[in-house]
């Protein structure tokens, strides 16, 4: 299964740290954002790995991830998005690269805790279709949210004013190479782009789709308290693994605590 890492986008909700820079290339704890995403892919074994960029910071992506040695890989592919065109509009600049394969997408502001290298091989020994990843959130409006009847999915909603779930569709998927087929059908939608939500109802509506549901925590970043949260999560994973918790840390945090 070949990876993709969807950067692109303007990141306009996280004006101004994103004036004169790329949403992906901001600190989260001790790395840039877009560290993360493609450290999940590289853990669930995946090395053919394609960064769809865009806007005028293309060129940092590529200093700064070179041929993805950091990840221990031999070599990255990059391609480049012209304007703002949505998430599903970035995938389909990876038909070339994904051919007959199949493809796992995550999105670049997407951090998740634990490995998804089991739900990987689940979605490689089944070979077709599309797997989407759920995760239970408070704030589900501000998401793709499922319409689940027991154990299946009916649609999904983008950003429902009144969520019929408590559960974010969160930006890892998994897809056949049919996904490159459906994307050629789509409409933009009221905010102006080739939404994903609309690709994943046509794998509904093909009875096509499966899902995981994400254990450990999973956070998006493109919001300034997403962000913010983001940072805290990784920073407490980080602090667990050492001996003891460093001092600054420790003020950060109690003040954290003290805001909330
Ligand atoms: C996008 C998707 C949404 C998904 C979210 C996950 O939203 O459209 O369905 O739940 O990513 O981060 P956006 O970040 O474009 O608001």
């Amino acid at each position: 299964m070949k990876g993709i890492v969807l950067a692109g986008g303007l990141g306009t909700r996280l004006n101004p740290l994103t004036k004169v820079t790329n949403k992906h290339l901001l600190p989260v704890y001790n790395r840039p954002m877009i560290y993360y995403p493609i450290q999940t892919l590289v853990d669930a074994g995946i090395t053919e790995i394609l960064i769809v960029t865009g806007g005028r910071n293309a060129g940092d992506f590529l200093q700064l991830l070179g041929n993805g040695k950091a990840f221990g890989l031999k070599h990255l592919d990059y391609t480049y998005q012209e304007g703002e065109g949505g998430i599903a509009a970035a995938l389909s600049l990876a038909e070339y690269f994904v051919d007959e394969d199949l493809v796992c997408v995550i999105l670049g502001d997407n951090l998740y805790e634990n490995s998804i290298r089991e739900s990987a091989s689940d979605f490689v020994r089944r070979g077709h279709g599309a797997k989407i990843h759920l995760k239970r959130v408070e704030n589900p409006q501000r998401f793709g949210v499922p319409i689940v009847d027991g154990d299946r999915i009916v649609k999904i909603e983008e950003k429902p004013t009144q969520p019929k779930s408590e559960y974010a569709v969160t930006g890892l998927y998994m897809y056949d190479s049919t996904v490159f087929d459906i994307i050629k059908t789509l409409n933009p939608s009221s905010r102006g782009e080739l939404e994903i939500t609309d690709v994943n109802n046509a794998y509904i509506e093909r009875n096509e789709m499966t899902y995981a549901v994400v254990e450990g925590w999973w956070s998006d970043a493109g919001t300034f308290d997403s962000l913010l949260r983001s940072n805290i999560l990784v920073a407490n994973q980080s602090w667990n693994h050492s001996e003891e918790i460093p001092k600054d840390a420790m003020h950060a945090f109690a003040s954290l605590l003290r805001y909330q």
